[in-house]
C-alpha cells in the first residue's frame, strides 16, 4: 500500500498527533505522518515530531501571508492530505481550495451541535444527555463539513468538564484512525 504523505497540524497538547502516529506505524494504516506544522511554539505537540524524527514547521499566524509558508512547505514535503488536531486556527480558503476533500479535522462535541469553542461547558449548561466526538471534512464553514465518523457516550450526573474532556479524548484517539480507514477503504 502506497501511504499518502499527510501533515498533522496542531497547537497545543498534539495527543492526537501522538496517537496518529502510532497508527501510521502499522503497515496496512493509509498514512504516513510527513510533516507537522504547529503556530504556537510552546506546544507540547512539538516533542513527539522531534521524538520520531518528523519534520515540523513553526508558521506565526500574526504574520501577513503566513498561508504562503504553510503552502509552500505542504508542497516541499509533497503533502497530499491534511489532519487537524487541534489547530487553534481557522484554514484560510487558499489552503481549503488546494486540499478540496482532502483536509479532516476532529472536533469534542457531536456537531452539528457545539460547533466552535468551550463545547465541555455547553454540554453541561444545556444538560445534554450524551456527547462525544466528531471526524469531519473541513470546508470554508467553522466545523461545517460533512461527517465521517461520531462516537458518543452517555452523560452521569457527576460528570464535569474535566472527566467530559477525558471521556471525549478516549473516544477521539478511537474515532480519528477509524474515519482516516474509512476515507481510504475504497481507494
Ligand atoms: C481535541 O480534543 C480535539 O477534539 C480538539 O482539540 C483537542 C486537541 O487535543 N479539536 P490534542 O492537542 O490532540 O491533545
Amino acid at each position: 500500500m502506497v501511504k499518502k504523505r499527510t501533515c498533522v497540524f496542531i497547537s497545543g497538547q498534539g495527543s492526537n498527533l501522538k496517537n496518529l502516529i502510532h497508527y501510521s506505524r502499522y503497515n496496512n494504516f493509509p498514512l504516513q505522518i510527513s510533516l507537522v506544522i504547529c503556530n504556537n511554539k510552546n506546544a507540547n505537540g512539538i516533542r513527539y515530531a522531534k521524538k520520531y524524527k518528523i519534520p515540523f514547521i513553526l508558521v506565526n499566524t500574526k504574520l501577513k501571508n503566513y498561508d504562503n509558508k504553510i503552502i509552500y512547505y505542504l508542497r516541499k514535503h509533497r503533502i497530499s492530505f491534511i489532519c487537524l488536531a487541534g489547530y487553534m486556527k481557522i484554514i484560510s480558503d487558499q489552503i481549503i481550495k488546494n486540499f478540496k476533500k482532502k483536509i479532516i479535522n476532529i472536533h469534542p462535541s457531536l456537531l452539528p451541535k457545539f460547533k466552535g469553542l468551550n463545547t465541555f461547558s455547553r454540554v453541561l449548561e444545556n444538560n445534554e444527555k450524551k456527547t462525544g466526538c466528531t471526524v469531519h471534512y473541513v470546508n470554508n464553514k467553522l466545523d461545517g463539513g460533512d461527517i465521517i465518523v461520531q462516537k458518543f457516550f452517555y452523560l452521569n450526573s457527576n460528570d464535569s468538564e474535566i472527566t467530559l474532556k477525558n471521556k471525549t479524548q478516549r473516544l477521539e484517539y478511537r474515532a480519528y484512525p477509524e474515519a482516516i480507514i474509512k476515507i481510504f477503504r475504497n481507494n
